[in-house]
Parts: C-alpha cells; sequence; structure tokens
C-alpha cells in the first residue's frame, strides 16, 4: 500500500488525466456524467485549464497516476459545512488494489482538514461496485434521485449519498 500516494493533480498531469478521463467515460459510463464525446472535445489545453482550477485529486503509483476524484467544498456561508465528490474513478488494472482506498482515506482526510462535516456524492442505483466501495466507508444513503442521468436518452436514477464526518 505504501506506494500509492494522494495528491492534488496539477496541470503537468494535463495528458494522463485526460487519458484516464476518456478511458473512465468509455468503459464505465455508468460513472460519469460527461459522456465520451465531451470528454474528447476537451483537448490537453482545456484539461490543463481544468485542472488549475484545483479541484481534481489523485492518487498514484509511484509516480503514475492510476485514478481520480472530484473534490469540490462548498463556498458559501450557509453551505460551508458540506463538500461534493465526484467523479471517483480508478484504471481498471487497479480495481482491487488499495488504490481507490488511498484516495478516499485521501480525500476524506483532506475535508476534515478543510473543517467540513459532510461529503455528499450520487452513484447510478446499479453500480454495484461503487455502492459497495462508498458504503465500506461509511457513507449512508439518504435518497432516490429519481431521472438524475439520461444515457443515450434512457433515464437513470441515482442514490444520494452522505458521509458525516
Ligand atoms: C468505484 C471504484 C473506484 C472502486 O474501486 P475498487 O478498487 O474497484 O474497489 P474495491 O475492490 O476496493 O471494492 C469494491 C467492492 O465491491 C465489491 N464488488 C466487486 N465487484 C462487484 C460487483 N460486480 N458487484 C457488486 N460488488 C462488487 C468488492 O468485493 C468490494 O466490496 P467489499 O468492500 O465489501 O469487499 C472502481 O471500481 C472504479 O473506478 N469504478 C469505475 C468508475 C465508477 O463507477 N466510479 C464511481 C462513480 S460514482
Amino acid at each position: 500500500m505504501k506506494k500509492f500516494t494522494y495528491r492534488t493533480v496539477t496541470s503537468d498531469y494535463a495528458s494522463d488525466w485526460r487519458v484516464l478521463r476518456l478511458e473512465g467515460a468509455r468503459d464505465f459510463p455508468l460513472g460519469f456524467l460527461v459522456t465520451l464525446e465531451e470528454m474528447a472535445a476537451a483537448d490537453i489545453a482545456r484539461c490543463g485549464d481544468i485542472l488549475k482550477g484545483g479541484h481534481i485529486r489523485g492518487v498514484y503509483d509511484v509516480e503514475k497516476l492510476v485514478g481520480f476524484c472530484g473534490y469540490r467544498p462548498q463556498q458559501l456561508e450557509q453551505t460551508k459545512h458540506r463538500g461534493e465528490i465526484g467523479p471517483f474513478f480508478v484504471t481498471q488494472k487497479y480495481h482491487g488494489s488499495p488504490a481507490a482506498m488511498v484516495m478516499m482515506t485521501g480525500v476524506i482526510g483532506e475535508a476534515r482538514e478543510d473543517g467540513l462535516e459532510q461529503l455528499e456524492l450520487f452513484v447510478d442505483t446499479e453500480n454495484s461496485r461503487a455502492i459497495a466501495f462508498y458504503e465500506r466507508f461509511g457513507f449512508e444513503r439518504i435518497a432516490t434521485h429519481r431521472d438524475g442521468v439520461r444515457i443515450a436518452g434512457n433515464s437513470r436514477d441515482d442514490f444520494f449519498y452522505t458521509l458525516r464526518l
């Protein structure tokens, strides 16, 4: 486990991050709101600009980026106790390894350091692997979000999960 590390993905990793996003959208469409075509339209320069926003965290096998997650603490006075995570993705070769665990542990730790009291996420109701993973960390299912996403025009439901920190 020692070899995996968690840190912010900087624009130096724009090309690697772009490859991972494309893999995710292609192989795990239930895990992404963005379509493969929308992902492909974002070139390396655009990916670098998104990364400069500072909202993407990564898990690294030594220096190789093998997964990423969005981390968005709320900014408003009345909601700043909350933060949203997602998308949350680890490249397939590393499924079942500690990589996803290191990334989730990292983002939970960062949220605590930031003073957040609640992490939130949405997950497709049929994404059973991700659901099992989130529940292992103590995320609780709060609600079903009906018709949250339409994949190729087909309506899909999400679960809304929260973790009290
Ligand atoms: C979600 C994800 C990050 C989890 O990482 P991982 O390395 O696969 O997770 P783990 O292997 O540690 O844990 C997965 C859990 O699902 C279980 N599992 C494995 N295959 C499963 C399946 N087909 N159905 C249900 N559960 C499954 C595992 O046994 C494990 O459960 P446990 O903790 O009770 O043992 C990773 O699978 C991923 O990137 N998926 C594609 C993107 C995605 O869907 N992201 C979520 C978007 S909301």
